[in-house]
């Protein structure tokens, strides 16, 4: 038989991937440094499966895997707008974007000037942004939803807190060696516990683990 998903096993699956980005003004912005590789090597293997993909990217420099419907988005609230959007006719997500928790209380329409900040020092004030994974996942229903936690310490604990916190099925443990790296180790949990350790792996061998705890309708 075809390993590939027929019927009733293909299922809809969105990825997010990425980092937001949250401006300043117009040319300057709070961001992070994930590449966006995780998510999309996911999506990649995801659709290898024969399974239907929406991939919601930030601001990326990845080429879209082929037969990957893709949506680009630059903020976090984009992005919880379109996962949002997406979210109704999906079957699974995979939460792998690196969302900024804050952003700036104000965009400036022009830029922010040295003279505006004061004598040598200079505050931006923050706000919070929405926990976009949370957000959707209140209200999953029969959806699988696997989020990604990234710990300097206690990395069990609090990935088991957001697995909660988040509602979602699985979360993925990894730690800060993942950033823009090729090679990775991560921890997928569910409530439970430890359910795999992938040690030192390609994202692309992640990646089809990932997509293996997808379960069928
Ligand atoms: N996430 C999200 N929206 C946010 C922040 C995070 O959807 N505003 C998602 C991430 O995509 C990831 C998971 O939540 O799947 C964990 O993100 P992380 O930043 O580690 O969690 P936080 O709840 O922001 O906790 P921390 O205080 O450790 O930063």
């Amino acid at each position: 038989m075809s390993q590939r998903a027929r019927g009733d096993a293909r299922l809809h699956v969105v990825v997010t991937a990425g980092p937001t980005r949250e401006y300043i003004d117009p040319v300057r912005y709070l961001s992070n440094e994930s590449s966006g590789r995780m998510g999309f090597a996911i999506a990649a293997a995801a659709t290898r499966k024969g399974h239907r993909v929406t991939l919601i990217a930030g601001p990326v420099h990845l080429e879209t895997p082929d037969g990957v419907c893709r949506i680009d988005v630059t903020s976090a609230r984009e992005m919880l707008s379109e996962l949002r959007a997406a979210f109704r006719a999906a079957d699974a997500v995979f939460m792998a974007a690196a969302v900024a928790d804050y952003r700036p209380a104000r965009r400036l329409a022009g830029k922010w000037r040295k003279k505006d900040a004061g004598e040598g020092r200079a505050v931006l004030e923050l706000v919070e942004n929405p926990d976009v994974l949370a957000t959707v996942a209140k209200s999953k229903g029969a959806r699988q939803v696997i989020a990604f936690a990234l710990e300097t310490g206690q990395g069990t604990r609090r990935a088991l807190a957001k697995l909660r916190r988040k509602n979602a099925d699985y979360v993925v443990l990894n730690d800060a060696s993942a950033l823009n790296a090729t090679r990775t180790s991560v921890t997928i949990l569910d409530e439970g516990g430890e359910v795999r350790r992938l040690e030192n792996q390609t994202k692309g061998a992640v990646a089809r683990a990932l997509v293996g705890l997808l379960r069928r309708r």
